[in-house]
């Protein structure tokens, strides 16, 4: 789908098509366990989060080289360019990589390679997200915080992903408001597989200005009045949640109840190589299962653009909007 938008909740790892996992696993001498890209297509059957991130983690052994990295971005980029993203916020990994010997140094600097280029290249604007693995300790995000200190100008924000459930936000207090002092913008997975009080612990504890996922919120009338009052955006995946079996089928997504008790939700692809389409096959998909009409579409639209880190080019946000109110279905 056309409609011009920001994608807002994008893990770039997860972007790692099966054809680019197999050239680059021959380019850097790695075995994988699959055949080939079939068998490994068939492996995309997952019962919940975890089995999700087993593969996800494994498959990334293929990611070595600042070249890696950059053409991982700059196929995401120009995939994403033929569905309507004008502006993409995009996760990384560094502890996931790093854990493997890559310098968080290589795996930035190539990012940033095609991400300085995407604008010019694919019409996207974009920002870095520096996740952190909630299920490592809180003593490695601060090291990996420290170790990102000299790419600051490449990061936005930072965020917090991987396994949920075990794992509150209450664990990264220390490192969330020291990534504050340094001038990041904070954001965090929660309500994906956690609870409400997870989400209530990454608003009132990590000050995070959107949650990612926050699709259990709903579970809680008080946190809803909070995050309306507030205008606390909700980055959606409805794909994944189905992938994930947080949601049995599409058509029980609670998006458009969401929409209708006045939250900020946008909607996303969070790993689309993983979880069957991009953002422009998600709002398709979200067409189709929900009935939502073409002025639903367009205020989707126009929420990921006024959720979106670009306080610092408001010009740019209005350029977007406009483009939003002006597309023709
Ligand atoms: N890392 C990549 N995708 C994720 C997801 N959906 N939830 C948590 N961590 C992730
Ligand atoms: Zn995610």
């Amino acid at each position: 789908m056309h409609l011009p938008k920001a994608e807002l909740h994008l893990h770039i790892e997860g972007t790692l098509e099966p054809e680019l996992a197999f050239a680059l696993a021959e380019r850097n001498g790695v075995k994988l366990p699959h055949a080939d890209t079939e068998e490994l297509r068939r492996a995309y059957l997952f019962d919940d989060l975890q089995s999700f991130l087993d593969l996800y983690y494994a498959l990334m052994a293929v990611l070595r080289t600042e070249e890696d990295f950059e053409e991982l971005a700059d196929a995401y980029l120009a995939r994403a360019a033929q569905q309507g993203v004008r502006h993409a916020e995009i996760f990384f990994d560094p502890q996931a990589h790093t854990a493997r010997g890559v310098p968080i140094a290589t795996v930035i600097e190539g990012l940033a390679r095609a991400l300085d280029r995407g604008e010019e290249r694919h019409g996207i604007s974009t920002r870095l997200i520096m996740c952190f693995l909630r299920d490592e300790t809180a003593e490695s995000a601060l090291a990996t915080l420290a170790d990102a200190k000299p790419h600051l100008h490449r990061i936005a924000a930072v965020g917090l992903d991987s396994a949920e459930v075990g794992h509150p936000p209450s664990k990264f207090r220390e490192v969330y408001e020291e990534a504050a002092a340094l001038g990041l913008r904070r954001v965090a997975h929660a309500g994906e597989e956690g609870p409400p009080a997870y989400i209530w612990e990454a608003l009132d504890i990590l000050g995070v200005e959107r949650v990612d996922h926050g699709l259990r919120s709903m579970e809680d009338p008080e946190l809803v009045e909070r995050l309306v009052r507030d205008r606390v955006p909700l980055t959606l995946c409805p794909l994944s949640n189905v992938r994930l079996r947080t949601i049995d089928i599409l058509e029980q997504h609670p998006l458009r109840e969401m929409m209708a008790a006045g939250l900020l939700v946008t909607v996303n692809s969070d790993d689309p190589a993983y979880f069957g389409g991009y953002v422009g096959d998600t709002f398709h998909a979200v067409h189709e299962a929900l009935g939502l009409d073409q002025e639903q579409l367009r205020e989707l639209a126009r929420n990921s653009f006024l959720a979106a880190f670009l306080d610092d080019d408001e010009e740019r946000r209005a350029r977007y909007l406009a483009e939003v109110d002006a597309h023709v279905f």
